[in-house]
């Protein structure tokens, strides 16, 4: 074996690498020219709309989708669930009862339920809380131990002691200054919403 052998083995191998190379380079250069016209799926996924199919869902349950990066709750609230609200805000209980704050959920949602009419037991929230940004709890047991005998299921936020009634609205005298956001949806059918949309009947 001959040190020139080698070199002469590594110069060819350099050579074919260098087409390779080229050959890729040639491709790669005509692809993100003709992307760049369109926005990137990727883009496209990041801000579109979610589909969530609510037919498993049973009284007192809630699930989670994930839309534009943030949790998604849907609960279907119990018939004790939805008569709460209405005592927690007979109370004076809640900073915003009747959501007034408009920027924390679309107009149709601007009610004591925060929900769509067709289906009122039916809440969207978008789970993050709006002090810090933690995710709160949920916690629709009622009069726990931890949350008090006053509690009549809601949300706990762990990071700083905030509280929100099964509808997201925000109790008094805690950190949150306001009601969680509800997210724009809409009810495809009796068991399918569309998350990140107002639909026709907004
Ligand atoms: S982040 Fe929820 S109470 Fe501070």
């Amino acid at each position: 074996m001959s040190t020139e052998g080698v070199n002469q083995g590594r110069r060819l191998f350099l050579v074919g690498a260098t087409s390779v190379v080229g050959a890729a380079g040639a491709v790669g250069a005509a692809v993100p020219f003709v992307q760049s016209w369109w926005p990137s799926a990727k883009a496209k996924s990041a801000g579109a709309p979610v589909v969530a199919d609510i037919s498993k869902l049973e009284m007192g349950q809630r699930m989670i989708v994930e839309w534009r990066g943030r949790p998604i709750w849907i609960l279907r609230r119990t018939p004790e669930a939805m008569a709460s609200l209405k005592a927690i805000a007979a109370e004076g209980a809640l900073r915003d009862p009747e959501s007034q704050e408009t920027s924390q959920q679309p107009a149709y949602a601007e009610n004591e339920t925060r929900s769509r009419k067709e289906h009122p037991e039916i809440a969207v929230i978008i789970g993050i809380c709006t002090h810090l940004g933690c995710s709160p709890l949920y916690r629709p047991d009622v009069a726990p131990a931890d949350l008090g005998a006053d509690w009549k299921g809601g949300f706990f936020c762990p990071c700083h002691g905030s509280k929100f009634d099964l509808a997201g609205r925000v109790f008094k005298s805690v950190p949150a200054p306001t009601n969680l956001q509800i997210p724009p949806f809409y009810f495809m059918s009796d068991n399918v919403i569309k998350i990140g949309e107002d639909g026709a009947a907004a």
